[in-house]
């Protein structure tokens, strides 16, 4: 078992009554440091205290389980929380997210309304995986609790404006709202620490064969955050398919008799019942907790620098994320000689057309990466740590 020590310093009597305090944290993930140290554009120190971040979601099964895991996370000042519409509509993804903190206990952080479409498309859901309420039919009273009055993507900009350097993005849905935000201010790409997504594959997909369903949804707002500039950290399908959940874990959050607990385990049965019940051989997958818990111990996952792209105009593969990589695939050279490699290696699209000679306004001569994608994942790392924290035993 991973023990909350080795996470931080504070025990999780302290962590929760400060919370419930509103009390500055004390005590930061040493993986958290390094993955903001390497990542800062503005802001190269290392953060004191916990991690600033915002949560961008769209609950949920597996984001209701990852909202839950990181309320419970000392390494985490979570400034907000903004729902987007993915996997339900927004009319539901925003009561499921206010639901999850009122049952964290966590009526400090702000929790704001985003996107009710993608940027251009209309929206696809995922109710054949969470239900059509979006918790895998669990069933939890109506929040009380109210959304802030500022739509998502404006609460990303004046956040991310009032911490230049120190907000790290967690996005564990569509990228619609992180798109709306990068788009309003030429400025903001700079400003963020990085981002850290649960999106993408570079091994196919899970709503087409070529697109996993976060990028799928809205391949415009991910393409845009591709290529903000933003330190990116995706991960992705390539490791959040090794991360299915089994009775056993819901029998260890059952046991416990504190409402994260019982309320994680309430999702978590549903989520295994509705997939069997629809004859799925795998998952329910945690992908999005997975997500989360890599960026408080980056020991969870192995990366792998590449230039991801999005596919956005294929009829069939539009949401394809492509991984350019000077050292993987056919392309690969000798040892000591990838350094002229990566300098050579050009970032292609398709051939050009008789009409045109380039098909894409982002090709580039060299390769330069601009994400660290998830390649490995020690899974048994990654249970200990949320089955530990959701239940309280860790
Ligand atoms: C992603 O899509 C959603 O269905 C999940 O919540 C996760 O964010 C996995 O492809
Ligand atoms: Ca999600």
């Amino acid at each position: 078992m991973v023990s909350m020590k080795k996470h931080s310093e504070m025990t999780r009597r302290q962590f929760v009554t400060a919370s419930a305090a509103g009390l500055a944290l004390g005590g930061l993930a040493h993986g958290a440091v390094a993955m903001q140290a390497e990542a800062a554009p503005l802001n190269d120190q290392p953060a004191r205290g916990p991690s600033r971040v915002i949560i961008d979601t769209d609950p949920g099964v597996d984001d209701a389980l990852a909202l839950l895991l990181a309320m419970r996370s000392p390494e985490l000042k979570i400034e907000g929380i903004t729902a987007v519409a993915g996997n339900v509509p927004l009319e539901l993804t925003l009561p499921n997210a206010l639901r999850m903190v009122e049952i964290a206990g966590r009526n400090d952080i702000p929790v704001a309304a985003g996107a009710k479409r993608p940027l251009l498309r209309r929206l696809v859901t995922a109710t054949y995986a969470h239900g059509e309420n979006g918790l895998g039919g669990a069933v939890f009273p109506e929040p009380k609790r109210t959304p802030v009055d500022e739509p998502a993507a404006a609460f990303i900009r004046q956040t991310v404006r009032k911490y230049p350097g120190e907000i790290t993005l967690l996005t564990i849905g569509p990228l619609t709202n992180i798109a709306a935000a990068l788009s309003s201010d030429a400025e903001l790409a700079r400003m963020v620490r990085r981002l850290v997504m649960m999106g993408g594959s570079l091994s196919g997909g899970n709503i087409t064969p070529a697109a996993e369903f976060n990028v799928y949804v809205d391949p415009e707002a991910a393409r845009i955050v591709f290529q903000s500039g933003i330190p990116i950290t995706m991960v992705g399908l390539d490791v959040t398919r090794k991360t299915s959940l089994t009775d056993e874990h819901v029998r260890v959050l059952e046991a416990e008799q504190n409402p994260v607990s019982q309320a994680a385990a309430k999702i978590a049965r549903n989520a295994i019942n509705h997939n069997r019940d629809r004859g799925f051989l795998v998952g329910p997958n945690m992908h999005d907790s997975l997500a989360v818990a890599g960026f408080l111990d980056p020991a969870i996952l192995e990366f792998q620098d590449y230039y991801v792209d999005v596919e956005t105009t294929g009829e069939l593969t539009a949401g394809e994320t492509l991984g350019y990589s000077p050292t993987v695939g056919d392309l690969r050279r000798r040892p000591g000689t990838e350094k002229e490699a990566a300098t050579n290696m050009p970032i292609r699209g398709s051939a050009p057309t008789l009409a045109s000679t380039r098909t894409s306004p982002v090709l580039r001569e060299n390769f330069v990466p601009n994400a660290k994608v998830a390649v490995g994942v020690n899974s048994t790392r990654f249970f200990d740590l949320l089955i530990g924290r959701l239940s309280g035993k860790h």
